[in-house]
């Protein structure tokens, strides 16, 4: 057996997967997320390890087998998030997540000190509130005796992973979501790191995600119930891992993942290439390999905040099988998922969402609909960019909240003019993580080879013509409501 960790926004999951990849257990605990003004987004990273540890112990209460055939765990995290600790390896402040857009001067002054052609030769993406750099730089100026104490910052699974193992790694995969990164080389950049006075130690050390990295501590091991020879590989960025989970692991494979955030990731064997800063361009958590990403900030957190602050009462699935009674454009109602700003391609933190077109007739159906299509529309944002670089894209892996229900996978097909393949197991980033696992204990002589025994599709949607071509239209009213309403604050 192995042990995927996803340490998520909302939750850490914890997946007991068996050798033919088959999911044993599965435990989800819960964490809050602190918003203390507008556009902060902090959590503390003691609850990650308090329940990652809680959930270690009841995986390991409800587990029939014998613990010591457990024999890796990896771990897919949450990206951009930082954590800063002082000489004592102790948290200094709360940990500012990726979702945090309070940024925006500092991005400005990464780009003008750095300059966006140098940002897109060496970490290869453009300065953006939510990576890790503009963070530091937030930190450094607003809080000076917070920075004068870092002595080291980590991102939020290799702070977990720092906690369980007593050792202080960092992977490419999620290196490369800090903007300090020099991507193609896979190393600190020493030009960018020099630009912030940045000292060396202050980074650590880099690894490829299915490298081992110890085992855990002799009190985890006691806590936890796990075996203390149960090896630990370094894991990657939830994306990364999430597209290793979803089988993307070689060129024309493409994935949507729909959490918190939503994601539409292209494999890419290259490093070498040049999306000028329109969508990210990162290392994959593959070894030797890359893949590009656009982002929607407010994905299933649009349909979670729709849902509490309008159908609270009603379930998830009540309420999207009622939306699965209204046809293909919501009759009329369209909307922006800019909750919380957006990525993928506007890169603005300031603009919010809205509904367009409310009718007296429309019902919490029709805006559930809306929020579907909305989401799925800004995803699609990305998939454009991807085809326009030269991709065909014309199968698409669907994993997350989004590959979850019949209706939004028939609808993400439509908007995405592509087949939709639903893997037999939505876990996206845990799997990948477990696979991080099963590779690096030696199980398989490959992640690729790996895929071939723990993934299966479990069904294709095919796009319904006359709905491709009412989304068509739809999609181009969709993009017009960026720049209709970017000047309301
Ligand atoms: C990607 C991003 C999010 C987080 C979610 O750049 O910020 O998708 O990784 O955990």
């Amino acid at each position: 057996y192995v042990i995927g960790v996803d340490l998520g926004t909302s939750a850490v999951k914890l997946l007991l997967i068996n050798q033919k990849g088959q999911l044993v257990h599965e435990v989800s605990k819960e964490y809050p997320l602190m918003q203390e003004k507008a556009g902060y987004s902090e959590q503390n990273p003691e609850d990650w390890v308090e329940q990652t540890i809680s959930g270690f112990s009841e995986l390991t209460d409800s587990f029939s087998g014998d613990v010591r055939d457990i024999e890796g765990i990896s771990f897919s995290g949450q990206m951009h998030g930082l954590v800063l600790l002082d000489a004592n390896k102790e948290v200094i402040r709360p940990a500012i997540l990726w979702n945090d857009t309070r940024t925006t001067a500092e991005c400005q002054e990464i780009t003008e000190r750095v300059g966006k052609d140098h940002l897109l030769q060496i970490p290869k993406n453009i300065a953006l509130e939510g990576f890790t750099l503009p963070k530091i730089e937030w930190v450094k100026k607003h809080e000076p005796d917070n920075y004068a104490q870092a002595k080291l910052f980590l991102l939020p699974k290799d702070y977990l992973r720092f906690r369980l193992t007593g050792e202080l790694h960092m992977d490419y995969s999620d290196a490369a979501g800090t903007l300090m990164l020099d991507m193609e080389n896979r190393s600190w950049s020493e030009e960018i790191c020099e630009a912030f006075d940045i000292s060396p130690d202050f980074c650590p050390p880099l690894v490829p995600s299915h490298e081992m990295v110890g085992n855990i501590k002799k009190e985890i091991a006691e806590q936890t119930g796990l075996p203390g020879s149960i090896k630990v590989f370094a894991g990657g960025a939830d994306n990364a891992c999430g597209a290793i989970g979803a089988g993307v692991l070689q060129e024309g494979q493409t994935m949507a993942s729909i959490g918190t955030s939503g994601v539409v990731v292209s494999y890419e064997e290259n490093g070498d290439k040049s999306f000028a800063g329109k969508v990210h361009y990162m290392n994959h958590a593959a070894p030797d390999a890359y893949y590009t990403m656009g982002v929607t900030l407010a994905a299933g957190y649009s349909l979670s905040w729709f849902k509490n602050t309008f159908a609270k009462d009603v379930s998830f699935d009540d309420l999207l099988d009622k939306a699965a009674d209204v046809p293909a454009g919501a009759k009329g109602l369209l909307f922006a998922p800019y909750l919380v700003g957006e990525r993928t391609p506007h890169v603005d933190s300031a603009i919010r969402g809205s509904f367009i077109g409310i009718d007296s007739a429309h019902e919490i159906k029709h805006f559930t609909r809306a929020v579907l299509e909305g989401i799925t529309f800004s995803l699609n944002e990305s998939v454009e960019i991807f085809r326009e670089s030269g991709k065909a894209i014309d199968r698409i892996i669907a994993i997350g909240g989004g590959a979850k229900s019949d209706i939004w996978l028939q609808i993400q097909a439509d908007v995405f003019n592509a087949t939709i393949v639903k893997p037999n197991s939505e876990q996206g980033p845990g799997m990948g993580a477990a696979m991080l696992a099963a590779y690096g204990t030696g199980w398989f002589a490959s992640l690729q080879e790996c895929a071939s025994v723990f993934l299966g599709n479990e069904k294709t949607v095919e796009p319904i013509p006359e709905n491709v071509e009412k989304y068509k239209e739809l999609f181009a009213l969709y993009q017009s409501v960026y720049t209709a309403t970017n000047q309301i604050n």
